[in-house]
């Protein structure tokens, strides 16, 4: 099969297009034809794509790109619940080869049935963001309608999820965005976007139930003083040195594969509840590229080539 493949410890200039290996399903997962994958161009920096879980040096080359949207093209022993041909949406496990190619391994407890009503562009810029946005509001801080949530980074790929979904649960949601996205961020459904460039948060808000914080080091550092007494602070963008702080330690997740919560997901999307934003495609030849491609919304996705039976259109319009 043709695969991208990451052949150094840097970042999108170690980056090959070529032949490898088709894997085939072990017990307990499927082989997906995938249509498309989702580029979180952190990834290649983070420590999973530098060791094993063993932390041992991870073996080069290897796929990037844990999440997807395609189709089941072979059962692993004791799978049961999906058949051959139909179309799925979820995530790699970091440790192993990614989704950047013709085909890719899943756990089954790791995919679900993609939403019906977008295609599978949109279906794959959804997992990893989506899940960190769920994981992150209703697990770690517990949200709940009329609390009011701070959300970071409201224009980016887990930040325009998060501001949907508080919205959805009743939160009263408030966002930073750069000037050029308060427009985006108010259609996603924040109720009040401050311009971060112009304003500096904690002299406009106090009191908060929650932050949802997707950007990091200042801007987390400064959000503990809006948050009232027994408020929630939640980051998914804690640097080294943050972690030096104990409660930043406590405040910050990795976002974990999750059946259960996919489906939840694939069901606000069907339900026009929830959207995903492509903010750029790429053929997946062009996988470099798109690594060095900012979106200044949303997620960029790669479009794995070939024929598929995904009937979705391939744009959303506004729920
Ligand atoms: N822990 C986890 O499980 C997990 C999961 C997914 C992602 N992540 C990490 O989370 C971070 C965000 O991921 P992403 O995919 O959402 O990134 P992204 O799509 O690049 O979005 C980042 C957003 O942050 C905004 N921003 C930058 N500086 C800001 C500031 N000072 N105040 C407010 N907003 C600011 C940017 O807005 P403008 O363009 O308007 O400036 C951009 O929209 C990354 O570091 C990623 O590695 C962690």
């Amino acid at each position: 099969m043709k695969a991208v493949r990451q052949h150094g410890r840097g970042g999108a200039e170690s980056l090959r297009f070529e032949d490898a290996p088709k894997p085939s399903p072990g017990p307990g997962e499927v082989l997906v034809r995938v249509r498309a994958a989702g580029v979180t161009p952190t990834e290649l920096r983070w420590a999973t794509s530098r060791t094993t879980r063993s932390r041992t040096p991870r073996p080069l080359p290897f796929i990037p790109g844990h999440e997807f949207s395609g189709e089941v093209a072979e059962l692993g022993e004791g799978v049961t619940t999906v058949s051959v041909g139909e179309a799925m949406y979820g995530m790699n496990d970091w440790f192993n080869d990614g989704a950047q190619a013709e085909y890719c391994l899943a756990r089954i407890t790791d995919i679900a049935r993609k939403p019906a009503s977008i295609d599978h562009l949109y279906a794959s810029v959804t997992p990893i963001s989506a899940l960190t946005a769920w994981q992150g509001l209703f697990e770690r801080a517990s949200i709940g309608a009329g609390q009011h949530v701070l959300i970071h980074g409201a224009a980016g790929s887990v930040g325009s999820f998060a501001v949907q979904l508080a919205r959805w649960r009743g939160a009263h949601v408030t966002a930073t965005a750069s000037a050029a996205n308060i427009g985006f961020v108010r259609e996603l459904g924040a109720h009040d976007v401050i311009d971060y460039r112009a304003v500096r948060f904690e002299e406009r808000i106090r009191g908060l139930d929650v932050v949802f914080d997707t950007v990091g080091g200042d801007t987390l550092r400064r959000s503990w003083s809006v948050l009232k007494l027994g408020g929630r602070l939640v980051t998914i963008a804690a640097s080294g040195e943050d972690s030096q702080d104990r409660r930043t330690r406590e405040a910050f997740f990795i976002v974990e594969p999750r059946r259960g919560d996919l489906e939840a997901i694939a069901q606000l999307i069907d339900a026009g509840q929830v959207r995903p934003i492509v903010g750029a495609e790429f053929p997946l030849a062009d996988a470099a590229l798109a690594y060095g491609t900012r979106p200044v919304r949303g997620k960029v996705a790669l479009r794995a080539g070939g024929p598929s039976n995904d009937a979705a259109p391939h744009t959303l319009s506004k729920p």
